[in-house]
């Protein structure tokens, strides 16, 4: 059988994998997919061809829309990144009836709706493994191995930079700004590293895991994202006193009133596996009704096991070149006219329990007021603790735990404890998930 003519869209840490893992396993590769994969052409500005296997096999060019306008090439795999013309690429692959492969997770969350409509109207696959968890094979799992049931809830460490930050943190105490010099350095952060440290990397992979999960459409835009520049070692230490980690969780939810989709630092017990995921790994526990509580680990960056997704997806594409197009795998795992209008819930409707932090004035009855704030918001205290004043200091932290809530509620009460005299900063809070 002639091998599957495959053109790459960038010789970067991904893509320069990506030739790598073809060229070192295509033995291996080819007893799987049934045929030979061989990459023909190649597209890149910037590229070490020592660090490079079987280049000399590939025509080179620095313009991508000649690999995807090229009629030998039957698949694309773009590995540029970025919005634009990632977007444009993928979407003219598509209109010339190519297969595309894609690690662009930014692309998928916020084009993918148009992405995946143009695709099916051409009758040609869009594979995103990689975009989501670099090597854990999550998209496959979500899609296909838990196909039977009703997934209630995902909780995941999807940003490796943001978990080797927070680790750190943790372990040596270190502040959160020279640790992300040090994430950068050993680079694992994006280009632009807020993308990691506020959050948006892991929202956009939520986005796709949501749909995957619920059948519904890609809708970055409505995810709640928090970074964690704002969690300080004070709250790492509190939270092990309580026997709990921090760690930067995407949590979407199916409720009977919506789907929540949020990003944001949380509270969760050290007993459980997912927190003692530790460094730039990733994990996503996946909660299905029939299945039960399902724990995906491995690498979520890097260039071998992101390559690893990539050639898993070309493999698979590869096989489904001669099937019917509407026998395959769904995009989004649902037929795309059962897609569900569940509403994504605004942040303020979501329940779930929290850990406060406040600065207060060390004199007698601020701890009965506080109570009463919260006591008169029906917001049920779990835990306190109150530490003693420094020599000669006037004020004094309290942390606490509370019972879950719906957040406008403690929104409201925050407000009115900040407004105390005797409250003398911001209270800082952090949301807990027991996630049993
Ligand atoms: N910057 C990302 C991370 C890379 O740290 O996880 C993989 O998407």
């Amino acid at each position: 059988m002639e091998p599957v003519k495959v053109g790459l869209l960038g010789l970067g840490t991904v893509g320069g994998g990506t030739l790598n893992v073809l060229h070192r396993n295509a033995a291996e590769i080819s007893r799987r997919a049934g045929r030979d994969i061989r990459v023909v052409h190649a597209a890149a500005r910037h590229y070490d061809p020592e660090a490079l296997d079987g280049l000399e096999e590939v025509r080179l060019t620095d313009d991508a829309f000649e690999v995807v306008n090229d009629p030998e090439v039957e698949i694309v795999v773009e590995l540029i990144g970025g919005y634009s013309p990632a977007r444009e690429l993928v979407l003219q692959a598509i209109d010339n009836g190519k297969q595309v492969v894609t690690a662009n997770k930014a692309l998928i969350a916020l084009h993918g709706n148009e992405i995946f409509s143009a695709a099916q109207r051409q009758g040609v696959t869009v594979a995103f493994e990689a975009a989501v968890a670099g090597g854990i094979p999550i998209i496959k799992a979500l899609r296909e191995g838990l196909a039977a049931n009703h997934i209630q809830w995902i909780a995941g460490i999807i940003n490796g930079t943001g978990n080797f930050i927070l680790t750190e943190m943790r372990d040596k105490g270190r502040q959160f700004e020279e640790v992300l010099k040090e994430a950068q350095a050993l680079g694992y952060a994006e280009a632009d590293p807020t993308f990691d440290v506020e959050g948006i990397d892991a929202a956009h992979k939520l986005t796709i895991l949501a749909s995957l999960a619920f059948g519904i459409p890609l809708q970055f835009d409505k995810c709640y994202t928090e970074g964690i520049s704002r969690i300080e070692p004070q709250d790492v230490a509190y939270a092990e006193e309580f026997g709990y980690r921090i760690k930067h969780l995407g949590v979407t939810r199916k409720t009977d009133r919506g789907i929540e989709l949020r990003v944001h630092p949380t509270l969760i017990p050290e007993r459980r596996l997912i927190a003692n995921v530790d460094g730039v790994m990733n994990a996503v526990l996946v909660q299905g009704d029939a299945v039960g509580p399902t724990l995906y680990y491995g690498a979520g960056a890097g260039s071998l096991p992101t390559a690893s997704a990539v050639v898993a997806d070309i493999i698979d594409v590869a096989r489904t070149l001669t099937t019917d197009p509407g026998n395959r795998v769904p995009h989004l795992a649902f037929q795309p006219d059962e897609l569900s209008d569940l509403p994504v819930l605004e942040m303020e409707q979501v329940v779930t329990a929290y850990y406060l932090r406040l600065t207060v004035k060390d004199k007698p009855g601020v701890l009965a007021r506080l109570t009463g704030i919260l006591g008169d918001a029906g917001i049920s205290i779990e835990a306190i603790k109150q530490q003693e004043p420094a020599e000669g200091e006037a004020q004094v932290p309290l942390v606490m735990l509370t019972h879950a809530v719906e957040e406008g509620r403690m929104n409201r009460a925050i407000e009115a404890m900040e407004a105390l005299e005797v409250v003398t900063g911001p209270v800082a809070r952090i949301r807990v998930e027991q996630l049993g």
